[in-house]
């Protein structure tokens, strides 16, 4: 389904590109989301995580899917609609600690290995993305 990313670092393709770009990446980021999303409704282990969000996930999946779009280098939906992202700060009323971190984590890494993304790709979005879910804690708590 995706292509091949190169080993060598050389590989200056975005996210969006390695994702499908413009003939797939959309659709393969909202399947993304929705696989994340589902996961994080059923599986026991993200149990608190879950119950951070609201009883309904449409809003939270539309949401995540449009941010990502434009996280990745493809068409900026959420910006256009909804302006600067300030993810940080949209956060805050959640109390984000290390293993809500670790839960978000395991959803998106689980999602990808479920759609069969490529190993290298896993690898890399799960690098980036941790980056973006650590720079979301908001509780003071023992590293
Ligand atoms: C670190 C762990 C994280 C937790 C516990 C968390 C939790 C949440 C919660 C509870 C919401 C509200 C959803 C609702 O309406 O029910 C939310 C919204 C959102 N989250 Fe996260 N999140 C995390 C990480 C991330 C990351 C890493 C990203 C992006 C890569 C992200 C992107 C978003 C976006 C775009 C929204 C919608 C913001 C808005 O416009 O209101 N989140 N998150």
């Amino acid at each position: 389904m995706l292509d091949k990313i190169e080993e060598s670092g050389s590989d200056k393709r975005t996210f969006f590109e390695l994702l499908g770009g413009e003939a797939s990446g959309i659709a393969n980021i909202r399947q993304l989301v929705e696989t994340f999303y589902d996961i994080m409704d059923s599986d026991p282990k993200v149990v608190p995580l879950r119950a951070m969000h609201q009883p309904d996930l449409t809003s939270a999946r539309e949401k995540l899917f449009m941010f990502l779009a434009g996280w990745t280098g493809g068409p900026q939906l959420y910006i256009e609609r909804y302006g600067h992202p300030m993810l940080r700060k949209r956060h805050l009323p959640f109390a984000i600690d290390a293993s809500a971190r670790d839960q978000w984590m395991y959803c998106i890494i689980k999602a990808m290995h479920q759609l069969n993304y490529d190993e290298e790709l896993i690898k890399k979005l799960a690098t980036q993305l941790y980056g973006v879910a650590d720079f979301m804690r908001n509780q003071n708590e023992p590293q």
